[in-house]
């Protein structure tokens, strides 16, 4: 048993339990342009203070994004709900943890740092929104069949796919990853302090080293996305400490499409995509913000609980995609 398989095993009475994740926060030398590419990418201003824009998406968060006026390109962290106050409490007895405080966006905050530096919020008690989502455009897929008269196969009947173009609204943050300076110190820390379990594990290298863990949040029966939140080596571009992509959910495939039309449109800068990936099975679609950080829009993502394995998985990090375009080299520019 080594550190990948063993900590969420391990009982702490004081494992924060967290529900998912609620939005992440990055600086920005110039937020008003930064505001033109987050509005273009799908994201709705909620409010504002003279300093800091909080975006939502149209789901039950009230906040997805959290865009703040900086010097320089800066990752500020994930923020997770805890289940509970007592969780809340919790998180602030990890070491180094913040005090309980007043979160922007409603209810209260406490500030993390992992032991290789990397900032990690627990959030509660903020009020819900209502969901909702647009007047959905699209219709079901009809599929092959040797009878027209089949519906189970064939079920769009009489009605046509008539979709909008332009920008696609973000339904709600998804996940993010992180580089940490040491990964099995980061997954140590992750996986004993909060109830975060991996689901897929990427091995690399002619030495099988760790090169990547998506975790989700274990909620037992309960099902939660594949992943919420991972923790990826250190490798080339992607140099500690720094965020490796953020991903925002929107609708469906073909919603994707039209976004990353609208987006190309624009003139911003594409990295990966549109495919499907394997481990978490979302169809992708990668983008460099202004300022260098990756973002993504995803769809159609897998669901896990307690009974799901964890996937052990050797492959070449180029060959992640059921279908798509290659992963691009060198990869993100640093900023
Ligand atoms: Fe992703």
């Amino acid at each position: 048993m080594g550190v990948y398989d063993s900590p969420w095993l391990q009982a702490n009475p004081d494992r924060v339990k967290l529900l998912g994740p609620v939005c992440i926060g990055y600086g920005h030398p110039d937020l008003t342009t930064a505001h033109k590419y987050m509005t273009d990418f799908g994201l709705v201003e909620a409010f504002r203070d003279p300093e800091t824009i909080y975006y939502r998406g149209y789901g039950v968060n009230p906040v997805v994004y959290i865009g703040k006026q900086t010097t320089q390109p800066k990752f500020l962290g994930v923020y997770f709900e805890a289940a509970s106050l007592e969780d809340l409490q919790k998180a602030a007895k990890i070491p180094g943890a913040s005090a309980i405080e007043d979160f922007p966006a409603g209810g209260q905050v406490v500030h993390v740092r992992d032991p290789t530096g990397i900032p990690f919020h627990v959030v509660f008690g903020f009020e819900k929104r209502k969901f909702t989502p647009p007047q959905r455009d699209g219709q079901p897929y009809n599929f092959p069949s040797s009878n027209d008269a089949d519906v189970e196969s064939k079920p769009r009947r009489g009605k046509f796919h008539r979709m909008e173009k332009g920008i696609i609204p973000v339904h709600k943050f998804g996940h993010c990853g992180v580089v940490p300076a040491d990964i099995k110190i980061s997954c140590d820390f992750y996986c004993t302090h909060f109830n975060f379990k991996p689901s897929d594990v990427m091995l690399g290298g002619p030495e099988k080293a760790v090169m990547l863990i998506f975790f989700h949040v274990d909620l037992g029966q309960e099902y939660s996305d594949h992943h919420s939140f991972f923790l990826a080596a250190p490798h080339g571009v992607l140099q500690p400490g720094r965020p490796h992509h953020a991903a925002f959910e929107v609708e469906s495939i073909d919603k994707q499409f039209i976004g990353h039309d609208y987006m190309d449109s624009q003139g911003y800068q594409p990295f990966w995509g549109v495919g499907r990936h394997i481990e978490g099975s979302q169809v992708f679609d990668y983008w460099f913000d202004l300022d260098g950080f990756l973002v993504e829009h995803y769809a159609d993502g897998d669901l896990v609980n307690e009974d799901t394995k964890i996937g052990w998985v050797l492959r070449h990090p180029k060959d992640g995609s059921n279908w798509g375009p290659g992963l691009p080299s060198p990869g993100p520019p640093v900023k």
